[in-house]
């Protein structure tokens, strides 16, 4: 069955609407089934955790499916998947308990590609514990990362390796395994931060046999929300930042205070999306019966995931293609990153360039007149702008298309970009 936009399209009441969203990077629109899953939460079993009775009791049920719903996407078991308000909240938590395992002198190898909340928190816990930075740098003309900059630095005293898998500012893909390889041949542990890659592809936890990975719901069709998983060993023998009542058990003892439950059954009825992309039969639409629950791994699911996020991608390199064509059209348009039809397998469709004599802000406004939603500046990818020397200037204008973008939207912006206004 082939990429069908229009029914996919159909699942997303905001796309209703006549505006153009390629803000996605910045947050995706929800398919209806999140919204059901969510609004079904807070009408039938909005109660806290651990209760007698039976709202608190439906209520469990469901943050145990949203766990191993997550576990199923990101290919590992329910109780290595935490939840949290947000990927920087998760990622501050868990660089302040590694932190402790720190010496003066130990390293901390990070990325100029990385978006601040991969990079800020590892310069608070290095200057807390005394630890050093090593900045692995990247390759101004295609804004890849420079592999040999790892091999250099990964060292005896590296420690902790972060990095990214998608940049959010230019796209690009990071060989996220050859740097756990070499993190890993020292004791390091890895720290991947898959925000960016989660919307656009198929994340394997255990092929990456990373440590940490972390991702954000609401940048994959889903509530805000956050999402880290940390391999069982880790998240059983680090110390968490808790209080003494809650449990001692992961995920549990990761996941602080009371959580957001509609939005974790909101982050149900997200893979449950994806599970429906990928399904043989989508005439079926979706599983009608929100009281139908997975509380454990489905390989089955695995299956439809891993299929729906295959055909998301096929239809987002061709869309990314059509988009980086048309900007090259334009005069005095430079795009920063991968520009090569043929290494579209290595960035994701999120495209930033700026244009000649043009401040990015003064160009989003105008396509914001043409309900058309841009990004403009830094999006806190602050170590990528200045590496790039865009920060001064107000940063880059950021397409980002989703799956659910199409050619006729990619080429009224090449229109509407063609006819700036003075
Ligand atoms: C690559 C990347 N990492 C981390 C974040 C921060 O995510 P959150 O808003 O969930 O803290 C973002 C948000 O834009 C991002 O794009």
């Amino acid at each position: 069955m082939p990429f069908d936009i229009h029914a996919v399209r159909a699942q997303f009441p905001a796309l209703a609407s006549d505006a153009v969203y390629f803000d996605n990077p910045g947050g995706t629109q929800v398919p209806r089934r999140v919204v059901e899953r969510m609004a079904d939460y807070l009408v039938r079993c909005n109660a806290n955790h651990g209760g007698a009775f039976p709202t608190s009791v439906q209520s469990d049920a469901i943050l145990e499916a949203a766990h191993a719903a997550m576990a199923d996407l990101l290919n590992c078991r329910p109780d290595e998947v935490v939840f949290g308000p947000n990927m920087t909240t998760l990622t501050l938590h868990v660089s302040r308990s590694l932190a402790r395992r720190l010496q003066p002198g130990d390293e901390i190898v990070v990325t100029r590609l990385d978006h601040d909340a991969n990079i800020a928190p590892w310069l608070l816990v290095a200057e807390d514990r005394g630890a050093v930075i090593r900045w692995v740098d990247l390759h101004e003309a295609d804004c890849t990362l420079r592999m040999e900059d790892f091999q250099a630095l990964i060292g005896p005293r590296t420690k902790i390796v972060a990095v990214g898998y998608a940049s959010n500012a230019v796209g690009t893909i990071n060989d996220v395994a050859a740097v756990v390889r070499l993190a890993h041949a020292v004791g390091a542990l890895v720290y991947v931060d898959a925000v960016q890659f989660a919307p656009h592809g198929v994340i394997d936890v255990q092929a990456l046999e990373c440590d940490f990975l972390a991702c954000s719901p609401y940048k994959f069709f889903g509530p805000h929300a956050g999402v880290l998983y940390g391999r069982r060993e880790l998240l059983e023998a680090l110390p968490a930042y808790k209080v003494r009542p809650a449990t001692d058990e992961p995920p549990g003892k990761w996941e602080t205070g009371t959580q957001n439950h509609e939005g974790q059954a909101g982050v149900l009825g997200a893979v449950e999306y994806l599970e429906w992309l990928g399904a043989e039969d989508q005439s079926q639409a979706l599983t009608p019966n929100l009281q139908a629950l997975v509380t454990r791994n489905d390989p089955e699911r695995r299956r439809r995931l891993v299929r729906g996020l295959a055909l998301l991608a096929d239809y987002e390199r061709t869309l990314g293609a059509r988009l980086v064509a048309g900007l090259q059209t334009l005069p005095g348009l430079t795009i920063y990153g991968i520009t090569d039809p043929a290494r579209f397998d290595q960035r994701v469709p999120t495209v930033s360039f700026t244009v000649a004599g043009w401040h990015p802000r003064r160009i989003a406004e105008q396509l914001a007149e043409h309900a058309i939603y841009v990004w403009d500046g830094n999006y806190y990818a602050l170590a990528v702008a200045e590496r790039l020397g865009v920060q001064a200037q107000g940063g880059m204008v950021r397409v980002g298309l989703a799956h659910y973008n199409t050619a006729e939207e990619v080429d009224r912006l090449i229109t509407v970009l063609g006819e700036l206004r003075r």
